[in-house]
């Protein structure tokens, strides 16, 4: 079994950590071999804010998937998101000495090279450098110049960098937790490649995953990434203006969002009502739908407006990007994509990973969009390699006393794959 591609990715959300262990078979499909997610309230705005959360919560849900695999995880790719992370196009030569001739997969090699040589100031890493284009004696837009006859070549790359401190201290939580990082993927592009068709690549489109603490944006034209950005607003800000317009604590506030939320309060119904229990009165206080609508619209409405001045880019104004592709748990809002289209005035769809076979009931949802992206993209542009080895002993793997078992129990979110993990837990 191990001889199969085995890959390990973990999602770093800012309200759960998932692990994903792919494999892929010899018919070259890929599938979900363990899967874990367990809540994480140790990151904020998609960075590291309590190391010592973060570190247990990659711990329990690695180990889970493992168990659920029935493997052992020695490395992992790990998705990287915050307001750190910054992107640019950029143009390079590519040295291949004078005179007309074929473009070689030598001369591809040293574009990439040429692509990645960039000083960087002392606080930033580079990231991902990922060729878009291909200039030819001047001509732009060649996608694949492989033995067309030139004499100046120049590649066009998508370069991502991100702070060399957010990096680190993402990159020592995932290390505490016992499991090497194999390499960084930045979330967007993750999230992109599991929901944007070939299509929506192609013809332009823009993917914003809407998490917990951010909004992760990617523009795809032309087939290839074209612009990235991330916004430190999500699904916990909406949470908490609840809260403090009501005045509810924060677990409150988050299952009146879910039950009763609604970004478009015009389209919710006059008559219906919810109670809270305030913190600030001692008397329960009765409320509707549309005055829940009403907060949750001013801050989606504000969500938009940021995203806008993030695709008001120079580059961006040539691209056909009349398509909006949202993915995340916090664009599952009811109205989310009535106030979208109203406000955007695109196409848009709210959209769940695609990619991979087996994923089991209930993860099938736009929460899973950038675990699922972070294998996938590992899988189909970084170099083979095993992540995981034979399980030895299953003693020292997580529930091996009974505490440990119910807490784990506890967090399981994952009800459809549970009694199989369960089973492994028990040794069954
Ligand atoms: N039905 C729903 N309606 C509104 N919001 C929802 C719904 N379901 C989930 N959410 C919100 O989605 C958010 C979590 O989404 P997700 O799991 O994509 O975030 P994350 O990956 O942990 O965070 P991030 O990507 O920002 O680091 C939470 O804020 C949650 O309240
Ligand atoms: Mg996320």
């Amino acid at each position: 079994m191990l001889q199969d591609d085995f890959r390990v990715a973990i999602d770093i959300g800012t309200t759960k950590v998932c692990t994903i262990i792919t494999r892929r078979r010899p018919d070259h499909r890929v599938e979900v071999a363990g899967i874990a997610t367990v809540p994480c309230r140790g990151m904020s705005k998609g960075m590291v804010a309590d190391s010592q959360a973060v570190t247990n919560a990659i711990e329990e849900s690695a180990a889970l998937a493992a168990a659920d695999a029935g493997v052992n995880v020695d490395k992992v790719y790990v998705g990287l998101t915050g307001s750190h992370v910054e992107s640019k196009n950029r143009w390079a030569n590519v040295p291949r000495g004078d005179g007309m001739r074929a473009v070689t997969d030598l001369d591809i090699s040293a574009a990439k090279k040429a692509a990645g040589a960039i000083d960087l100031a002392d606080d930033r890493k580079l990231l991902h450098v990922i060729p878009r284009t291909y200039a030819l004696d001047g001509l732009h837009g060649v996608r694949n110049p492989l033995g067309m006859h030139t004499g100046e070549l120049h590649i066009e790359s998508h370069v991502i960098t991100g702070s060399i401190s957010k990096i680190t201290e993402l990159h020592n939580a995932v290390s505490d937790a016992g499991v090497r990082v194999s390499s960084m993927v930045v979330e967007p592009i993750a999230s992109a490649d599991a929901v944007l068709t070939a299509g929506e690549r192609e013809e332009g489109a823009v993917l914003i995953d809407v998490g917990g603490g951010t909004s992760d944006i990617a523009v795809y034209h032309d087939g290839a990434v074209v612009h990235t950005a991330v916004i430190p607003v999500g699904g916990y800000q909406f949470t908490n203006d609840l809260s403090i317009a009501f005045s509810v604590d924060f677990e409150s506030a988050e299952e009146l969002k879910i039950k009763h939320g609604t970004a478009a309060p015009e389209l919710a119904g006059l008559k219906e009502e919810i109670t809270l229990h305030p913190n600030t009165m001692e008397q329960p206080l009765t409320i509707t739908k549309r005055e829940v609508g009403q907060v949750l619209k001013e801050r989606t409405s504000e969500l938009f407006r940021m995203i806008m001045l993030k695709l008001e880019e120079p580059h961006l104004a040539d691209i056909p990007t009349d398509r909006i592709v949202f993915t995340g748990g916090g664009a599952k809002l009811e109205g989310f994509l009535n106030i979208a289209k109203y406000i955007f005035q695109r196409k848009v769809r709210l959209a769940s990973p695609r990619g991979l076979d087996g994923m089991p009931e209930g993860t099938n949802d736009p929460s899973y969009s950038a675990a699922v992206g972070i294998a996938l993209w590992g899988m189909r542009n970084l170099p083979a390699e095993n992540h995981v080895s034979q399980r030895t002993n299953t003693a020292t793997s997580v529930g091996s006393n009974a505490d440990e078992k119910a807490r784990i129990g506890a967090f399981s979110v994952i009800r459809g794959w549970l009694p199989k993990r369960e089973k492994e837990i028990a040794g069954a």
